[in-house]
């Protein structure tokens, strides 16, 4: 297959293509616009594989857009390019409702304009993929043990999740206006390596090892259903390939942790993993911070993955003791990327990569 994959050059983007590229044989056409959090390091294990393309790229440029369908001749479309982080979204977020809705707006304009070009028999084996989250039902009682299913009403909070849960309707009436194959997942938090440091569990991490506060929004007690985004990668892969179109699946760890017990995990492993601290502490715990609350901070998430294991048998491999164990280890030794990203040299990076 030709899969065209957009944001590939983020978090969970690269881990699909480093996938997909070591595991498959397809052909990969990478289309990010290398925002400040799509990073080409994070691909340069399969950079140079034949069967990898890179083109930046806006998903709002429909015309550059539907040059790349033509040139690529996709069979699938992998949509993940977006902004992800919902502290931006919530202290600016235009750029949210540029890529989230528009992008997603035109990327499916351009798709069905190929689409439609395409031979009948071509037309029913082509997917559009849209990777959603499960931000965009809401939250979840604290106290209780309901878990969001596929048929959970959608009722978003913050500006970041109205602008997914937006995407995913007009993705879903793409579906049901002009026929175009279409499939949605929603995914719980994921967590693992090449993971940008504003989001919970790397800047935990990289905070301890500078001896930095480790802020902790309200009381902690906040629950998130946590993915290792490898586990993540290959369940994408086999709902791209297999999923009837015009499908929903949610896919989720079932692995509920309170924010301030990830914290305490990773201090406690950081405590095992670096003993020797220059900071004048005698456990990273001592780092702990509360602050005040995000607004409109959700409650709980948690996933009921049933259908996607009954139908198309998948089950996450890593649990989550294993998997944060293998996180802090990969960001102990791999000081450079993280270097790179924190001081900006990742631009020059970059630059240099496009001259050669
Ligand atoms: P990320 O922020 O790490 O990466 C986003 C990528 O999209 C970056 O490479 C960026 O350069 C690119 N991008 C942004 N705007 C673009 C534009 N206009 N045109 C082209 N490329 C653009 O995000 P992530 O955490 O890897 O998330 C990927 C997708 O998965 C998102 O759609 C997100 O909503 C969804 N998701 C994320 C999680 C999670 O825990 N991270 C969970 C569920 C779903
Ligand atoms: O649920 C899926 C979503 O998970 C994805 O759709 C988003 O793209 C992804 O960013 C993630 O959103 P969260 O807001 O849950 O992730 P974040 O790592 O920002 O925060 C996780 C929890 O930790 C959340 O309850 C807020 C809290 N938090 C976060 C940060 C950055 C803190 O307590 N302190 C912090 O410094």
């Amino acid at each position: 297959m030709n899969i065209l994959i957009t944001g590939g050059a983020g978090f969970i983007g690269s881990a699909v293509i480093r996938y997909l590229i070591n595991e498959t044989k397809h052909n990969i056409l990478n289309v990010d616009k290398l925002t400040y959090a799509g990073n080409l390091e994070s691909l340069a294990a399969v950079a140079n594989n034949p069967r990898y393309h890179f083109c930046q790229a806006d998903i709002c440029d429909k015309n550059h857009l539907i040059q790349l369908f033509n040139n690529f001749q996709p069979d699938a479309v992998m949509h993940l390019a977006a902004e992800s982080h919902v502290d931006r979204s919530i202290s600016s977020s235009a750029e949210f409702i540029q890529t989230n809705i528009v992008g997603t707006f035109q990327l499916l304009e351009a798709s069905r304009h190929y689409w439609n070009s395409l031979s009948k028999e071509k037309q029913s084996l082509f997917r559009f993929h849209h990777i959603s989250t499960d931000e965009v039902y809401g939250d979840l009682n604290n106290s209780a043990t309901e878990l969001f299913t596929e048929v959970t009403p959608y009722a978003p909070s913050s500006p970041y999740s109205a602008s997914k849960a937006s995407s995913d309707h007009l993705v879903r009436a793409w579906y049901r206006t002009y026929g175009l194959p279409v499939i949605i997942t929603n995914c719980s938090n994921n967590y693992g390596p090449y993971h940008f440091p504003e989001k919970l569990i790397p800047l935990t991490i990289l905070n301890a090892m500078q001896g930095k506060k480790l802020p902790v929004y309200g009381n902690g007690e906040q629950i998130r259903d946590w993915l290792y985004v490898e586990d993540h990668a290959r369940a994408l892969y086999v709902v791209v390939t297999k999923a009837k179109a015009g499908e929903t699946y949610n896919i989720g760890g079932h692995n509920e942790q309170k924010n301030i017990d990830v914290v305490k995990d990773i201090c406690s492993l950081l405590d095992e993993l670096v003993p020797n601290k220059t900071f004048g502490i005698t456990s990273y715990k001592e780092l702990i911070t509360f602050i005040p609350d995000r607004p409109g901070h959700d409650v709980r998430y948690a996933i009921d993955a049933t259908k996607i294991k009954r139908d198309l048998n998948w089950v996450p491999q890593e649990s989550f003791q294993s998997g944060l164990r293998k996180t802090v280890l990969w960001y102990l030794n791999n000081q450079e990327w993280v270097n790179r990203i924190l001081t900006g040299e990742y631009q020059k990076w970059i630059q240099k990569q496009y001259q050669s």
